[in-house]
């Protein structure tokens, strides 16, 4: 199940409407519309391996969500295969439709459990004709947080990611994969890409907006790439931030949202809290979506260290209205915790609409809902 169906072939003007099977790789699938022109709406570090079905499941948020939105928006269709076996077919390929419910959008995150996505249609933007990326660093978080500010002002419209990742990640890296960190040791560090269609007023845009974070200090070093290879490797710096986690220890993974002006606090609040029960505690991710990676390594698996991170970081979260699982899915782990989230009766409604697609409860089992729905 891993072929393109259709690539708009039928009309005369392109417009990027992509419909595939769900195992389609979602690197191939890049690859495939990039000849055309088009780029797929979403991109993430996995891209070499995931499929997009379990990318469409998990509604996976990944590198560009703040620019071309959630998958929720871009898929515009969907084929899904029911618990009983009747097929589904929403493969709409329209902007608009507004005939009832919306039907695919219970199958976009929902893991599995109310049905297998069998394929899907997309919609591609164009190919950007001109990309920059800066790796800039910050010596605090505010400065990275008023970096953001002006970046949304000056760089709005080209604005294609603003990613982080703390000195603790770089070390790590550094460390395990042996890539070098390009500008001055820094306690953060930003990765903005710019895409938009004229170089030369995308250069000079960028060019201005960094006069003025170095010019006031906010930051206080950096380095900008044109061509792709330098942009590829910027990008692997914070791509290949998980792999090098993995390379340190037994990892306890948080995906959480949180208003923006506490997001890094939760960083900082855990490695107080653990002390040197942990060996490193990282933040890094989707500054730009207000969704924090919050990483606990440890050398083996550690009951005790377990223990002091949940349900710790849970009420941390709740406390500040976050969510709990903010762009990776609840599944196996995180399930029992849906309640800091979501409302109970959000969660008997979840119950409900599972009851109803899959009363014989085989799709997916013991992934998303909780044991005990209260
Ligand atoms: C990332 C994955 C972990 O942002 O979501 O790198
Ligand atoms: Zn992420």
């Amino acid at each position: 199940m891993n072929q393109v169906l259709t690539f708009d072939s039928i009309l005369v003007i392109f417009t990027g409407i992509l419909t595939c099977q769900a195992g389609c790789v979602l690197e191939s699938l890049s690859q495939y519309v990039e000849e055309r022109d088009f780029i797929m709406p979403l991109d993430l570090g996995a891209k070499g391996s995931c499929h997009i079905g379990g990318n469409v499941s998990t509604n996976a948020g990944g590198l560009r969500l703040l620019r071309y939105g959630s998958l929720r928006g871009t898929v515009l269709g969907l084929e899904v295969v029911l618990a009983d076996g009747r097929v589904l077919d929403c493969l709409a390929k329209l902007r608009k439709d507004n005939t009832g419910y919306d039907m695919k959008q219970l199958f976009i995150g929902s893991e599995g459990t109310l049905g297998v996505v069998t394929a899907v249609s997309i919609l591609c933007p164009r190919k950007p004709k001109s990309v920059n990326v800066a790796f800039l660093g910050c010596s605090s978080f505010q400065n990275l947080l008023e970096t953001f500010q002006i970046c949304r002002g000056m760089l709005g419209e080209i604005l294609s990611a603003f990613e982080f990742l703390d000195a603790s990640c770089m070390s790590l890296v550094e460390k395990h994969l042996k890539l070098t960190n390009p500008i001055a040791e820094s306690p953060y560090y930003i990765v903005i890409e710019t895409a938009g269609s004229n170089a030369v007023h995308d250069e000079e845009k960028l060019h201005d907006f960094l006069e003025k974070v170095m010019a006031s200090s906010l930051v206080a070093d950096g380095t900008v790439a044109t061509e792709e290879a330098k942009i590829k490797a910027l990008w692997s710096i914070r791509e290949r931030i998980t792999e090098a986690l993995r390379h340190d220890g037994y990892t306890y993974k948080y995906d959480v949202s949180l208003p923006l002006e506490k997001i890094y606090d939760l960083v900082t609040d855990m490695r107080e809290h653990l002390g040197n029960q942990a060996k490193n505690v990282v933040g890094y991710g989707h500054v730009g979506d207000g969704n924090l990676h919050l990483n606990v390594t440890s050398p083996s698996k550690d009951e005790a260290l377990l223990a002091a991170i949940e349900p710790y970081v849970y009420e941390w979260t709740w406390k500040w209205r976050g969510s709990i699982s903010a762009e990776h899915g609840l599944g196996l782990k995180k399930r029992n915790y849906i309640y800091y989230s979501k409302s109970q009766e959000a969660v008997r409604l979840m119950r409900d609409f599972k009851a109803m697609l899959d009363p014989k409860g085989i799709l997916n089992p013991y992934k998303t809902l909780p044991d005990n729905v209260r």
